[in-house]
C-alpha cells in the first residue's frame, strides 16, 4: 500500500523530520517548488510554519489533507473555520516553547527598561564614550508593576520570572486563573483600562484573534503611564504600529520592546529608527531545544492522525469567544 505523503513547508529540524518518515514520505516543499501544486494535491499531511497562510486557497488544492500540523503555538495564520469545515485536523505546539518565550519577554523588560539596546548600539558605533554618572540611566524595575495581557502558559512562566526580579503582577484575562497560582504569583486580575492605566510594563501574551486585533491601539496607549513601557512577543497585530510610532514619538509612553510586528518581517521605519523601542526579529522560540520539540510535536500529531488517531494537541474551531487567551 502507498505510504501517505506528508508535506513540510519549510525547513524543521531533522528530530521532527524523522518522526515524519515513520508515518509517511515526507517531502519538504516550500511555497516557490515549482512542483508544490502537485505535491499538494497528494498531501495527506501538511506540516506548515507561522509564515504560510492555510486558507480555502490551499485547501482547494489538497482535496485529500487530514491533518494541518502548525510548527507553532499560535494559529492566526491559519483559517481554522475552513479546516474544520473540510474535516481537516488543525494542531499547534502549546507548552514546549513557553520557557524560551517567557525567557525572551523578561529580556525584552529588561532590554527596554535599562536602555540595553541603546547601550550596545552606542558602543558599537565606535562614538567615544566615557562612563559618568548620568549616563543612559534606564529605570530600575524592582518594586515596579508588570501587567500581563493573556495569562496562559506564557503569560504564567513570565509572572514567575517577574516576580523574581521583585515586580508585583497584574494581569487580565478571559477567565480567572488558579486561586492557587493567584497566590503563588500574588497575581490580581484587573479589566484591561485598570490595568493600562496602572502598570509599569505591559507584556502581551494574547493570541491574535478578530477580538484582540489592534487590542493595543491610541486609546489604549493613551491610557498607559507616560512612564510606561509595552512588550510584545505575541503578535504583532495585537498592537496598532502607526499608533504605538506616534506613541513613541509623543512620549505617550517611555518605550517598547518588539519581538513581533503587525506587517512582519517588514518593520516600521520610525521604529527602526528610534531610540526608544528594542527590535528582535520573531525570537521567541528561538532555542535549539525549542525548535527540536516544536517539531517532533507537529510530527507527532501527523503520526497519530495519520494512525487514524485523534491529534494530540488539536485547536479546536473558534466559538465567536471574544476574550484574550
Ligand atoms: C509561536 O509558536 O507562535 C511563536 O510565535 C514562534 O516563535
Amino acid at each position: 500500500m502507498a505510504r501517505p505523503l506528508i508535506v513540510v513547508t519549510g525547513w524543521i529540524p531533522q528530530a521532527g523530520m524523522d518522526v515524519l518518515a515513520t508515518a509517511g514520505d515526507v517531502v519538504v516543499s516550500p511555497a516557490d517548488d515549482p512542483q508544490r501544486a502537485d505535491r499538494l494535491s497528494a498531501a495527506a499531511a501538511i506540516v506548515t510554519l507561522l509564515t504560510d497562510r492555510v486558507d480555502h486557497a490551499l485547501l482547494d488544492a489538497a482535496p485529500s489533507l487530514q491533518i494541518v500540523a502548525n510548527v507553532a503555538v499560535g494559529h492566526d495564520n491559519i483559517d481554522i473555520a475552513a479546516c474544520h469545515a473540510r474535516g481537516v485536523h488543525v494542531t499547534n505546539t502549546p507548552g514546549v516553547l513557553t520557557d524560551a518565550t517567557a525567557d525572551l519577554a523578561m529580556g525584552l523588560i529588561l532590554m527596554s527598561t535599562r536602555r540595553l539596546g541603546e547601550g550596545e548600539r552606542l558602543v558599537r558605533s565606535g562614538e567615544p564614550w566615557a562612563w559618568s554618572m548620568s549616563m543612559m540611566l534606564g529605570t530600575g524595575v524592582q518594586g515596579r508593576r508588570l501587567g500581563i495581557i493573556g495569562m496562559g502558559g506564557i503569560g504564567t512562566a513570565l509572572a514567575r520570572r517577574a516576580r523574581a526580579f521583585g515586580l508585583s503582577v497584574v494581569y487580565h484575562n478571559r477567565r480567572r486563573v488558579d486561586r492557587a497560582v493567584e497566590d503563588e504569583l500574588a497575581a490580581e486580575l484587573l479589566d484591561l483600562d485598570d490595568l493600562l492605566a496602572t502598570s509599569d510594563i505591559v507584556s502581551l501574551h494574547c493570541p491574535h484573534t478578530d477580538a484582540t486585533h489592534h487590542l493595543i491601539d491610541r486609546s489604549a496607549l493613551e491610557t498607559m503611564k507616560r512612564s510606561a513601557h509595552l512588550v510584545n512577543t505575541a503578535r504583532g497585530p495585537i498592537v496598532d504600529e502607526a499608533a504605538l510610532v506616534a506613541a513613541l514619538a509623543g512620549g505617550t509612553i517611555a518605550g517598547a520592546a518588539l519581538d513581533v510586528f503587525e506587517h512582519e518581517p517588514d518593520v516600521h521605519p520610525a521604529l527602526r529608527s528610534s531610540d526608544r523601542v528594542v527590535l528582535l526579529p520573531h525570537l521567541g522560540s528561538a532555542t535549539v531545544e525549542t525548535r527540536d520539540a516544536m517539531a517532533t510535536t507537529a510530527a507527532r500529531n501527523v503520526v497519530a492522525v495519520l494512525d487514524g488517531g485523534a491529534p494530540l494537541t488539536p485547536v479546536l474551531p473558534p466559538k465567536g469567544d471574544v476574550g484574550v487567551s
